[in-house]
């Protein structure tokens, strides 16, 4: 039986700090405000294109895994923020990275896009149609904040994080998968736009449509029955869990999570302080410092779980 080693990961951060107080020079907003609604102090924003942000954490990925990028046979990048509709972000990447064997597509599921990657991409080499696989969560959020509201724009940030993915014959990897789809609250997370911005030069904002409430109801509703349902494919429970690796969209709604599943205190990784929500690349960039910081180790069995607009959702168990 095939199995998905996670053999490579990297992040890109860009350099430019956005911090709360920075906020509050041009919005009615404060630190005092933010930091306890939704643990975030800072956030970073990027002067380069998503696809960019995505090419420097791919090739930390294939640095990582020590993998010549001829050798991978398909991309995916999630996000929900493409520099441009058509060509698509990954088809960027192959030609940045050199890929030339690879076949690249991006995937939209708003904040789980990273994960539905994972899914897709675990899936293809299991089934055998694909043995070397470079996932991408990637935004540049900040290029489409309304920066004049301060319900949205004190929210999100820009990053990107990568993971390569190859065939084994070793039980590791995504060992189970659960994606889902709310549609009954398609309309509580909405960000309206439908034209490639950069190529047309837009210089507007897209109207961020959201209900906070809603969302934390239906996204905690929604994981924790992924969350049920991968313990079920597998057998484990809570016991067996080293750690629990989530969406970084509010750290209110995560500490919620985390006693719902019962996860023991200090095993789930947080960073939303230092990014905001960056959306898709949440997962890779937590994943990344969750082993850069030691909380996660070879061997170990990780529980994760997302959601975005959609409303999607998404959990999985990892065995590192
Ligand atoms: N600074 C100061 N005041 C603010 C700010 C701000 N940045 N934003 C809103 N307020 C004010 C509002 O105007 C309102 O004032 P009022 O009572 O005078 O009308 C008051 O604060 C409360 O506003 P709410 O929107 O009700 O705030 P809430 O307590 O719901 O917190 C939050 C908002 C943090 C977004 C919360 O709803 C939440 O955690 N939601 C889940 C996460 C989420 O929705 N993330 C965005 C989508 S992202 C995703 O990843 C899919």
């Amino acid at each position: 039986e095939k199995y998905a080693e996670i053999t490579g990961w990297g992040k890109c951060l860009p350099p430019a700090v956005l911090t709360n107080d920075d906020l509050a020079t041009f919005l009615d907003t404060s630190d005092e405000w933010i930091k306890p609604r939704t643990g975030i102090s800072e956030r970073r924003v990027s002067h380069v294109g998503t696809s960019e942000l995505a090419t420097v954490a791919a090739r930390n990925a294939l640095a990582c895994a020590d993998l010549d990028p001829k050798e991978l046979d398909l991309i995916i990048v999630g996000t929900c923020t493409a520099d441009e509709i058509i060509p698509n972000v990954a088809s960027a990447v192959q030609r940045n990275i050199g890929a030339s064997g690879a076949a690249a597509y991006d995937l939209n599921a708003a904040c789980s896009s990273f994960f539905y990657a994972m899914h897709n991409a675990t899936a293809g080499i299991r089934t055998g149609m694909h043995k070397k696989v470079l996932i991408i969560g990637a935004e540049r959020l900040t290029r489409i904040l309304d920066w004049t509201k301060r319900e949205s724009a004190v929210l999100f940030g820009d990053g990107a994080g990568a993971m390569v993915l190859e065939a084994t014959d070793e039980e590791c990897g995504l060992l189970a998968s659960k994606i889902s789809c709310d549609s009954d609250a398609r309309d509580v997370l909405a960000l309206d736009f439908g034209l490639s911005f950069d190529r047309y030069n837009f210089d507007g904002v897209m109207p961020f449509n959201f209900e906070g409430q809603e969302i934390f109801k239906r996204a905690v509703k929604g994981m924790s029955a992924a969350v049920e349902d991968v313990f079920q494919q597998t057998g484990l429970t809570m016991d067996d869990v080293d750690a629990l690796i989530p969406h970084q969209a509010n750290k209110r709604l995560i500490d919620f999570l985390a006693k719902m599943c019962k996860v023991p205190e200090g095993k789930t990784m947080l960073n939303i302080h230092k990014y905001g929500n960056t959306s898709s690349a949440t997962l890779p960039i937590a994943f990344a410092e969750a082993i850069e910081n030691g909380l996660v180790k070879p061997g170990d069995t990780i529980v994760s779980a997302v959601f975005g607009g959609g409303l999607t959702c998404g959990a999985g168990i990892i065995k590192w």
